[in-house]
């Protein structure tokens, strides 16, 4: 079965939609006037219970079904922007310079009301559709929150379902696997403390800036000789700050950096051995190493059955030549994780043609996808909670 007609009919308004958000970039948790816009359509649309505030600037909306029953299964869209400059020109660029939506996060909103709408109108389907628009995807685990909320518990949702647009997979293609699909994100932050003087007198000092370079050589080691081959792990050195004249060694050198991992053996592995090459480099240069070790996201871990279900609906609309169903892993991370943990589900891409990448500021949503994401979540949320 192809996009469903009332889904492309839908595709013109829910553009309209999309670009008034695009235009109105909020980031993290500040999402009010995005989460109020979410709230407003859903009411416009009679959804039955519309709960704000959930995760501080979280909205859900509760649609019942025709039939009995008290199943619900989650439906999430993340709604907040990027700290960037947009360049992209479009007549619906943000209006914000340093705000833009570079993740295409207004898409994935917009597609969820669109497929709200739909239920709202047909409720095809027994027991309970929630839809699920979080802050703060971008940093700050507005999804964790949501969870902490007890949003789960309250709306009785068994099931949770993510979609994120991929630009370079083509427009009404689809990607998914089964288990890991995304990288636990560990962030680290180390200050090197040594004993700083004269540049010419190095034996007087404890000089921060060798010792801290040879720890983040040493951190190498973890990929290359701790972790099986077979598994993955990415460590990066990111940000490095030490010094402030051409004859003067300092006190200190401060770098940071993340971590991904795809399992949490893997990803326990990597932080006990950063510590000790840490700690253990520092201590034979006689200097000292204060180390801030952030577990971020967890794994996005995608359940067996859950995915088979959404592969079906996405072969459903996309025919199979337009499905890869399994598709690598990526190494950046999605704070869908926590709901991952909370409840089975799955998250799957869906294309966004050829677009510059995510976070880059020349970026855009394709509005062509809408109605695939649209017939996709409405045909999950129908063959979940049918007969
Ligand atoms: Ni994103």
């Amino acid at each position: 079965m192809p996009i469903l007609n009332r889904a492309a009919e839908l595709q013109n308004e829910v553009t309209e939609w999309r670009r008034h958000i695009h235009e109105r970039p909020e980031l993290l948790f500040a999402v009010e006037n995005t989460a109020a816009f979410v709230a407003e359509k859903l009411k416009e649309f009679g959804v039955d219970e519309i709960v704000t505030g959930i995760g501080r600037t979280g909205v859900v909306g509760l649609i019942k079904g025709r039939g009995e029953g008290s199943r619900a299964i989650g439906l999430r869209a993340d709604m907040d922007a990027l700290p960037l400059t947009e360049i992209t020109g479009k007549p619906w660029a943000s209006t914000t310079p340093g705000k833009m939506h570079a993740c295409g996060h207004d898409g994935h909103t917009a597609m969820l009301l669109g497929a709200a709408k739909y239920l709202a109108e047909t409720r095809n389907f027994n027991g309970n559709v929630a839809v699920i628009f979080q802050p703060a995807e971008e940093g700050g685990g507005g999804g964790n929150l949501m969870v902490k909320d007890g949003m789960m518990e309250r709306f009785g949702i068994e099931e949770v379902y993510g979609m994120h647009n991929m630009p370079g997979l083509p427009v009404g293609q689809f990607a998914i696997r089964k288990g890991p699909i995304m990288a636990a994100t560990d962030e680290f932050t180390v200050t090197v403390k040594g004993r700083g003087g004269h540049a010419a007198q190095p034996n007087r000092t404890i000089d921060p800036i060798v010792i801290a370079t040879q720890i983040i050589t040493n951190l190498q080691m973890i990929a290359s000789r701790n972790v099986d081959p077979l598994r993955s792990v990415v460590v990066s050195v990111t940000k490095f700050n030490a010094g402030f004249a051409h004859n003067v060694i300092p006190n200190e050198a401060t770098f940071a950096g993340t971590v991904r991992t795809l399992d949490e053996a893997v990803r326990d592995q990597a932080e006990s051995r950063f510590r000790q090459i840490v700690s253990g480099i520092a201590a034979t240069h006689d200097a000292e190493a204060e180390i801030a070790f952030h577990r971020n996201y967890p794994v996005t871990s995608n359940h067996e059955a859950e995915t088979v279900h959404a592969t079906q609906i996405a072969t459903d609309i996309a025919g199979a030549a337009n499905v890869n169903a399994d598709i690598d892993p990526m190494m950046g991370g999605e704070d869908f994780s926590y709901m991952l943990n909370a409840r089975p589900g799955a998250f799957i891409f869906i294309g966004n043609g050829d677009t510059a990448g995510l976070h880059n500021p020349a970026y855009d949503f394709n509005d062509e996808a809408i109605s695939h994401g649209i017939s996709y979540w409405v045909r999950l949320a129908e063959q979940r909670l049918g007969e």
